[in-house]
């Protein structure tokens, strides 16, 4: 639109006769008026750059650090309302998926936008279960690592290393490829999680049965000993699986944004994944379990809690596994991974953790420095004691989310390749360095 000189705009009042799918800006330096189209309630950044007081300007930019106001695509895979505690992935409820879908569907669900029929979900799990072994080589890849390497360092590389051993990967506009490597990136990661495991203890691998569901298998490659026929426990089996559907996507977060954002270059999948594994290690993303779990064992005792959460008010810590960038309500996840939490319980004994979670709960929702911040529990808060109840040690924990999330990834990122309106991701910047200055030579330098 072009900018237009008019009468000072009077602001406020909504008539029906004015209504217009627009945004009206006006520029108090030169008070030009402009008239700006909005869609979805949202404007285009782009349509700010018509705004300059010279015609050499580069024209105006928006702001928004850490993307706090800024969509950076469209998307129809999954549907947050943070206010309301909702999550939907393709418009099914995640209460629904967790009560009677399992992680494969889920994932499949994720990927190709519906539930898959019978034989659409056979011909996927037969894909994903044949795609679990993974190179030899990669076994020498791991032996280079030290035997208390974080598992999470360890995923990173190997997953990385993939896209070595599959240069085919590179054609990311042939769906055939695509759909090749999705079974793939899918069936491997919880075999290099497992093998990265098995590395820190010093044990020998373990290989994948593909007469076991995708957590069954997971399992088996995890603790299987001597037994000639793993066979996992049902409650846990079917825990992990809930919490795998939990996991599976969470829209434009930090690791999808890293996915996309990596992946808009049009390098592998394997390479864009590992970015996205390396956004997830971090404890303000999907380190933050792990985080959790330290600050329960640091905290000690229900006793503890209050002078805990007051260092936390006084600014000193955060309370880990409590708020987030959407959510202004309880996560919905963390409600329903409470309630498996108990499952999990009732066959390995109470974790005498919870207590100590709940009763940071108890004080912070009560509190009003939390109440006031709408910060409440993410799905991040209750996990780490399932999954310590598990058996697992706490630096597996960001593990057991990058495997699930990588349905969501792969879903994100081909989405991000099919967008007509996507491009490499190239955010702008606001210089507010040195200005041009003539290069000092060492000697003259004070
Ligand atoms: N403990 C104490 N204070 C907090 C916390 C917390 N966990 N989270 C936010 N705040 C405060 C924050 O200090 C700020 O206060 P003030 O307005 O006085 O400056 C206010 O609440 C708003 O927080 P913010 O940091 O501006 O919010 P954000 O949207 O930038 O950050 C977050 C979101 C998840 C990074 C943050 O809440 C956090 O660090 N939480 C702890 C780490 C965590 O649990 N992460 C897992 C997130 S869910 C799963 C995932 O995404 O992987």
């Amino acid at each position: 639109m072009n900018p237009t000189k008019s009468a000072p705009v009077t602001g406020g009042g909504t008539s029906a006769e004015v209504r217009r799918d627009t945004l009206t800006i006006i520029d108090n330096r030169n008070g030009r008026l402009y008239e700006i189209p909005v869609k979805h309630d949202t404007i285009r950044a782009i349509d700010l750059r018509q705004i300059k007081i010279h015609e050499t300007d580069f024209g105006m930019m928006s702001y928004d650090p850490a993307y706090a106001n800024t969509a950076s695509c469209s998307s129809r895979i999954t549907f947050i309302d943070g206010d309301k505690g909702i999550l939907r992935y393709r418009g099914y409820s995640i209460e629904e998926l967790a009560e009677k879908s399992s992680y494969l569907e889920t994932a499949y669900l994720i990927l190709h936008g519906e539930l898959p029929t019978k034989a659409q979900l056979a011909n996927w799990s037969y894909h994903v279960t044949h795609h679990t072994f993974i190179h030899e080589s990669i076994k020498k890849f791991l032996y280079g690592f030290h035997y208390d390497a974080h598992p999470m360092g360890m995923l990173i590389s190997t997953v990385a290393a993939l896209s070595t051993f599959y240069p085919d990967a590179k054609d990311i506009f042939n769906p055939e490829s695509r759909t090749k490597q999705t079974y793939r990136l899918v069936g491997k990661m919880p075999t290099l999680a497992a093998f990265a495991y098995r590395h820190s203890l010093g044990m020998p691998y373990a290989y994948p049965d593909n007469d076991l569901s995708y957590c069954g298998n997971f399992l088996n490659m995890l603790f299987r000993t001597t037994e000639l026929k793993y066979r996992p426990n049902p409650t846990l089996e079917h825990a992990l699986d809930i919490l795998f559907i939990l996991h599976a996507d969470h829209e434009q977060n930090c690791s999808s944004t890293a996915m996309r954002g990596v992946g808009s270059s049009h390098v592998d999948p394997y390479s864009a994944t590992a970015a996205a594994t390396a956004a997830l290690y971090g404890p303000l993303h999907g380190g933050a379990n792990e985080a959790v779990l330290r600050m329960l064992l640091e905290i000690g005792s229900v006793n503890n809690v209050p002078a805990y959460i007051k260092s936390v008010k006084s600014g000193e810590k955060l309370l880990m596994g409590f708020g987030h960038r959407v959510y202004k309500n309880y996560d919905p996840r963390a409600r329903i991974v409470k309630d498996n939490a108990y499952e999990v319980f009732d066959v390995m004994g109470r974790n005498p953790l919870i207590d100590i979670a709940l009763e940071c709960e108890r004080i912070a929702l009560e509190d009003d420095y939390f109440v006031k911040r709408r910060l409440y529990p993410n799905v991040d808060f209750y996990t780490g004691l399932i999954y310590q109840s598990m058996g697992f040690p706490v630096t597996m924990f960001p593990v057991l989310f990058a495997i699930p999330r990588t349905s969501g990834w792969i879903a994100q990122w081909e989405e991000m390749l099919l967008d007509e309106e996507q491009k490499i991701s190239r955010p702008r910047q606001v210089y507010l360095g040195q200005d041009l200055r003539s290069y000092i030579p060492l000697e003259h330098r004070s």
